[in-house]
């Protein structure tokens, strides 16, 4: 696939970010940004706000205040489908393919929503699988698709038509080290070869400091740390925030 040449400041940034649900903050005062051809790893407990983040910057969840900005342009307004068009793509943490649809038929469904014709998209999503070394799977029913192969057939649609941004909701749950390991590759691969700006969210936290340019750590909807695997490694506030987690430490 053809790398996309990208332009300084074509930045996903979120400014002062806050979500409020009814009298609760989900996010509060957040600012982040992610770079084109490079990895971004946002991690944090159970319910530090990662998926409200990842909502925020694909346009499923409006701030209450604050700017999301794509290259300088407010989008913050935007539904998802629209900043889908304008190169910033997701995967969910449940696959949501079509079940009744092959693997090939539920990538050439996201081209034909971009506005490609139907010839265009299967072109494209051959041209993914290729490239994902999946083309296996093209014919496969995405219904009997084991899980992993889900997690990749999620992460390929995403890819159809080289969006400028990835972001990743836990990609690897659910998948044994190997597996995991498999998807690191990957992963840097996307930012690495086709200049793709990554934000990766992951339980795993040894998964996202070993791929990971830089890292937000979210607790209780504030970033409290980021920098890269060395700072986040070293930092008293992250030990304490997943240590006073009442979860095990990830
Ligand atoms: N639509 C919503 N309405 C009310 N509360 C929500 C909604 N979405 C998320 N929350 C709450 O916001 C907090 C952050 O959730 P989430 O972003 O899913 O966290 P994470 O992905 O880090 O586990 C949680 O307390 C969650 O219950
Ligand atoms: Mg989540």
């Amino acid at each position: 696939m053809a790398r996309r040449e990208h332009h300084d400041g074509r930045a996903l940034m979120a400014s002062g970010v806050t979500v409020a649900f009814g009298g609760f903050k989900a996010l509060t005062n957040v600012t982040l940004s992610i770079t084109p051809g490079a990895v971004h790893g946002l991690i944090g407990p159970n319910g530090a706000g990662k998926t409200t983040m990842v909502n925020v910057l694909t346009g499923f969840q409006a701030p209450t205040t604050g700017a999301v900005t794509l290259g300088g342009r407010d989008v913050g307004n935007l539904p998802a489908h629209a900043l889908r068009r304008s190169g910033v793509a997701r995967t969910f943490q449940a696959g949501r393919l079509f079940a009744g649809l092959d693997v090939l038929d539920n990538l050439a469904v996201t081209g034909v929503g971009l506005g490609h014709s139907r010839r265009a998209s299967e072109a494209e999503a051959m041209r993914v699988l290729d490239w994902m070394e999946a083309t296996h799977l093209a014919h496969l029913p995405a219904a009997g698709l084991p899980y992993t192969d889900e997690r990749r057939v999620g992460i390929a649609r995403a890819l159809m038509f080289a969006p400028d941004f990835l972001l990743l909701d836990e990609p690897a749950a659910g998948m044994s080290e190997t597996e995991a390991a498999e998807l690191a590759t990957l992963i840097t691969r996307v930012a690495a070869e086709l200049g793709t700006g990554v934000l990766l969210i992951e339980h795993n936290v040894g998964l996202v400091l070993s791929v990971s340019h830089h890292v937000y750590v979210l607790d209780a909807g504030q970033v409290i740390e980021e920098g890269d695997a060395d700072v986040i490694l070293s930092s008293a506030r992250v030990r304490d925030a997943y240590l006073g987690a009442d979860q095990e430490a990830a």
